[in-house]
């Protein structure tokens, strides 16, 4: 039904003007009394068996949502209900900021993708710490963080410091999110150097608490081997928790879209279907060059329940999905626990 009725309803709009629209009619959907028990009924597969203890925390189950679909923490509790195992809010930085001038999210069926340079548009970390207060679910709720956009590469360490502290009672776990092709060289903090310094900071403020939390790192699916080599190096100093491969792609290769249309789109990071066989072969690198080293959290592409196996099968302990809930819908993560549970 979604595939058929709702989905061609909602792509004759803008994407981000439907986003925000779903957010707004999910939030007031649930309000309803019953409704909540409904959806529940329809979308949670519980079973022991999808459990999964994964840096020292219990998830529900291993399939989750990925950073940027709840970037205000709004609609957590809510995405809770279909059945996810996870949600990863954000990416927040220190202070509020617009983001990208609109339009800046694209479709791309023929692609079954998505291009986007959002630039992090977010409220900011202290109004996201007010809806977060308001949690009402148990499942595992993960922190996305990143710097401003006027913040200079040099004092990026201070900006994802202070996402790290302010957040630390709201989250189960952070991602540092150093990845994003939509903010002007911040891939440039993907060097050693510059990670050695950010996750130094973070895990020596970390490691002073009573409880330290799992902080892992996300990572560009553009990176080359000799990166991930690096990487690998990275995660063993720093004794960070895991990698969150892989974030989008400034690659067009091999699209159906045509190259006028992809011109007229501009900038941007790709995801979907195209970044799936990457992100999967960036897993496998990491876990097989590692020796399954450390925990990886699988995300670009997962469609389907085959999409996940695949991503469970090269070595991630966890898999997140953002365009394939836009394009397969909300049941997304029950079609592939259910399938995990005969796997
Ligand atoms: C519109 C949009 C916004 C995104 N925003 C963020 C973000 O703020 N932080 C982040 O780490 N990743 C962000 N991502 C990347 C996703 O979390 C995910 O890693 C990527 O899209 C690959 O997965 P997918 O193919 O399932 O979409 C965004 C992706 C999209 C499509």
């Amino acid at each position: 039904m979604y595939k058929q009725i709702i989905r061609p309803l909602l792509f004759i709009l803008p994407p981000e003007f439907i986003h925000n629209l779903v957010v707004s009619g999910l939030k007031f959907f649930f309000r309803i009394p019953g409704k909540k028990w409904i959806i529940r009924k329809i979308s949670l597969v519980i079973n022991p068996n999808l459990e999964r203890e994964i840096f020292g925390l219990k998830f529900r189950n291993p399939v989750g949502i990925a950073a940027g679909f709840d970037k205000q923490a709004l609609l957590y509790n809510e995405l809770a209900n279909f059945g996810f195992g996870f949600v990863e809010i954000g990416t927040l930085t220190p202070l509020p900021q617009p983001g990208n001038p609109k339009p800046r999210l694209f479709r791309l069926p023929k692609d079954q993708a998505l291009i986007n340079r959002m630039g992090f548009n977010n409220i900011g970390v202290d109004e996201a710490i007010k809806n977060l207060k308001n949690r009402k679910t148990d499942i595992i709720i993960g922190g996305n963080i990143g710097k401003n956009t006027a913040t200079p590469n040099e004092q990026a360490a201070q900006d994802y410091l202070i996402c790290f502290e302010k957040l630390f009672d709201y989250v189960d776990y952070f991602v540092v999110n150093v990845s994003c092709p939509n903010i002007s060289n911040l891939q440039e903090l993907q060097d050693k150097g510059n990670l050695l310094e950010i996750l130094g900071k973070l895990q020596l403020s970390n490691n002073g608490k009573q409880n330290p939390k799992p902080i892992l790192l996300k990572i560009s699916p553009d990176l080359t081997n000799n990166q991930l080599d690096e990487l690998i190096e990275i995660v063993d100093e720093t004794k960070i928790s895991g990698i969150v491969a892989t974030n989008t792609s400034t690659s067009r290769n091999n699209l159906k879209t045509s190259a006028r249309d992809l011109e007229k789109i501009g900038n941007g990071g790709l995801s979907g279907q195209p970044v799936r066989d990457r992100s999967t072969e960036i897993i496998r690198y990491l876990a097989e060059k590692s020796g399954k080293a450390f925990p990886i959290i699988g995300s670009g592409g997962v469609f389907t329940p085959e999409d996940a196996i695949e991503k469970i099968n090269a070595g991630a302990d966890l898999v997140q999905v953002y365009t394939g809930f836009i394009y397969e819908g909300p049941l997304i993560g029950k079609k592939i626990n259910k399938r995990l549970l005969n796997y």
